[in-house]
């Protein structure tokens, strides 16, 4: 299967970017982990990390008609304000799943709310960088086992 991983604005500057909230890993390191990952169960892996909102929004139509059969986001601040991302997603009737390094509900209270959680499969967040490696095995997982 295709998996679509998805990066929203500013995780370009994982690894330099308030390291105490985020670490020190950086997302080409993450990237390369989550390709090996998906590979090593037999899927093909892509990447997209973009600051510009319509580049994630037209990304994320086109996976209606690539083949994409699943997508992984971390939508970065968007989670928190984007009825657009909401909408696009919604759009590709693909299954998805919304990932966080922090855990948002332990910071400010406007990270509390997510325009996408509800139509997600499910939501992982709090891990660090592990939270992505623990994304792609629910993908996996699921790929494997799809819903009855
Ligand atoms: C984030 C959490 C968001 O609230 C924040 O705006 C980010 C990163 C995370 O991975 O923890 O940019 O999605």
């Amino acid at each position: 299967a295709r998996i679509l991983v998805l990066n929203g604005p500013n995780l370009n500057l994982l690894g330099e970017r308030e390291p105490t909230v985020y670490g020190h890993t950086t997302l080409v390191m993450i990237e390369a982990d989550l390709a090996k990952a998906a590979q090593q169960a037999g899927h093909d892996s892509e990447f997209l990390q973009t600051n510009a909102e319509h580049l994630l929004i037209e990304r994320i139509h086109a996976a209606r008609k690539d083949g994409t059969d699943f997508i992984l986001i971390n939508p970065g601040a968007w989670t928190h304000t984007s009825v657009a991302l909401r909408d696009a997603l919604a759009a590709t009737g693909l299954p998805f799943v919304e990932l966080h390094m922090s855990n948002v509900h332990a910071r400010e209270p406007f990270r509390h709310h997510s325009y996408l959680s509800d139509i997600a499969i499910g939501v992982i967040c709090g891990f660090g960088a592990d939270s992505y490696r623990l994304a792609m095995r629910a993908a996996i997982n699921r790929l494997a086992n799809p819903p009855a």
